[in-house]
């Protein structure tokens, strides 16, 4: 079929839904228009989408929040606790008499929890075997490619307060 429309005496639909089999491939101007247009609409309803949203975004707060009591957690032990907001899953783990750390349990591959595995002195993930270290979060082995954000944590008195959360964008 040309490019240009002939007159024809057959209606429009004939013409644009070919029953020839040898015809179906062929896109006239009409078709290649119409969908370059609505794919860069498409493309433009996308990044508006983005642009709004980035505009609506609202760094995350983190407030000054007690997450334990030092008597609570003996050395080598652990506590679950939720940081920032209730639904995110923490993990506190004293390492010695005066120093703890605690991370986000989300597995930064495909957020299964992390455990302590105390004999390895390191956080496991037992989706798929992805370690992290304990001093400070990075990737250990395994498929996750950042390490585990870290709850920045103040002692208070007998309490260990959470302050923020250090991200950790580094890839691993
Ligand atoms: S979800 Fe943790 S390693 Fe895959």
């Amino acid at each position: 079929m040309p490019w240009f429309r002939r007159p024809s005496s057959q209606p429009l639909w004939k013409d644009e839904f070919s029953i020839l089999t040898a015809d179906e491939r062929y896109v006239n101007r009409r078709q290649l228009t119409k969908f370059l247009t609505l794919t860069s609409l498409g493309m433009l309803v996308g990044n508006l989408w983005i642009l709004v949203r980035s505009w609506l975004y609202r760094a995350p707060v983190y407030p000054a929040t007690p997450v334990a009591r030092l008597d609570e957690v003996p050395v080598g032990s652990i506590k679950i606790f939720s940081y920032p907001g209730p639904r995110e899953a923490c993990i506190l783990v004293r390492t010695s008499a005066e120093s703890w750390v605690a991370y986000s349990q989300k597995c930064t591959h495909l957020s299964c929890a992390v455990y302590y595995a105390r004999q390895a002195n390191r956080l496991e993930c037992p989706c798929h075997e992805g370690y992290f270290s304990l001093t400070d979060g990075h990737v250990l082995q395994g498929p996750p490619r950042r390490p585990l954000p870290r709850v920045l944590l103040e002692r208070r008195g007998e309490a260990l307060v959470a302050v923020g959360m250090d991200l950790g964008d580094k890839e691993a």
